[in-house]
């Protein structure tokens, strides 16, 4: 896909799913929105990601999008009216957008909200920058913060691109074998827990003394399905205990005892090397 495809603002307006990326460093993003899953799925039309500079609405001569805080300080803050007038505008061409920014104080992105943004028609992903945004930018506009975790990055603009990759392998087509995001970690199974994901094996059987554990290579779907809920269980109580529902204390037998009575789906024995 050509970079000016990529950056093509407003040309076309499908019923694809919308993603606009307001950030100051358009540049930075549009290489990896052309590869890869995110440049594939554009490709097919399953996706429309739009870049938007948002110092193009700075309403001075020199473009200035931030000042120094009042009150003092270090840094500088990101001023409102670049960020609402171009919100604004965007929104007179194209309606409404899910408004979210990129925000280490937001709610910290979890895989439910995921799944709401893989279905909603247009999402705006606002990248900050220094200190931040001025405050009163969400008095006027609603605006949802959200956190790509518990530490600082100079920017929005890689958490912007995590949660339009974590969304658009949500929406239909856009994943090779769409069983893959059922079974990713995370993912509620047929008893509504969200566990990790089982360990994987591939080619070679034998790699530096170690062995692709033996159920694997039995042909025996239930039993690998079987050990696979016990893998996922077992990994989630040791690394992700809060994952599991109520205490914390559920049992790899309830967990395999519920899941065993299942037909093993094709999907159970997806990575059964030969
Ligand atoms: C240096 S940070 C600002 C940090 C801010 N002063 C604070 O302590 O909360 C600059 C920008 O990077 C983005 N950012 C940094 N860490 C983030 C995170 N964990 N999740 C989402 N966005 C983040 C935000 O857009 C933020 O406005």
């Amino acid at each position: 896909m050509g970079a000016r495809k990529l950056l093509r603002l407003f040309s076309e307006e499908g019923t694809v799913p919308l993603f606009a990326i307001l950030t100051l460093f358009p540049d930075a993003l549009e290489p990896y929105l052309g590869s890869s899953i995110l440049g594939i799925a554009q490709s097919k039309g399953l996706l429309d990601v739009k870049l938007v500079d948002f110092r193009d609405f700075a309403r001075d001569r020199h473009r200035t999008v931030d000042e120094r805080p009042f009150g003092g300080g270090p840094g500088m803050v990101l001023r409102p009216e670049p960020l609402v007038d171009c919100i604004e505008w965007l929104e007179e061409r194209h309606g409404r957008f899910r408004r979210l920014a990129l925000c280490p104080g937001g709610q910290v992105l979890r895989q439910p909200l995921v799944t709401e943004l893989a279905s909603e028609e247009r999402v705006l992903l606002i990248c900050g920058r220094y200190e931040g945004f001025d405050a009163r930018i969400r008095q006027v506009l609603e605006i949802e913060e959200v956190s790509v975790g518990d530490f600082v990055v100079a920017g929005g603009e890689l958490p912007a691109l995590m949660v339009l990759e974590a969304a658009a392998r949500l929406i239909p087509g856009v994943l090779g074998d769409e069983r893959s995001a059922l079974e990713d970690s995370f993912a509620p199974n047929e008893d509504g827990m969200e566990l990790l994901d089982c360990p994987h094996y591939t080619r070679p059987r034998m790699y530096r003394g170690l062995p692709v554990p033996e159920v694997l290579l039995s042909g025996d779907h239930q039993a690998i399905a079987a050990w696979r809920r016990q893998q996922a269980l077992e990994r989630t109580k040791n690394t992700r205990p809060d994952l599991l529902p109520g205490d914390n204390t559920i049992s790899t037998n309830q967990a395999l005892n519920s899941g065993s009575a299942q037909t093993p789906t094709p999907a159970d024995t997806r990575h059964n090397a030969p």
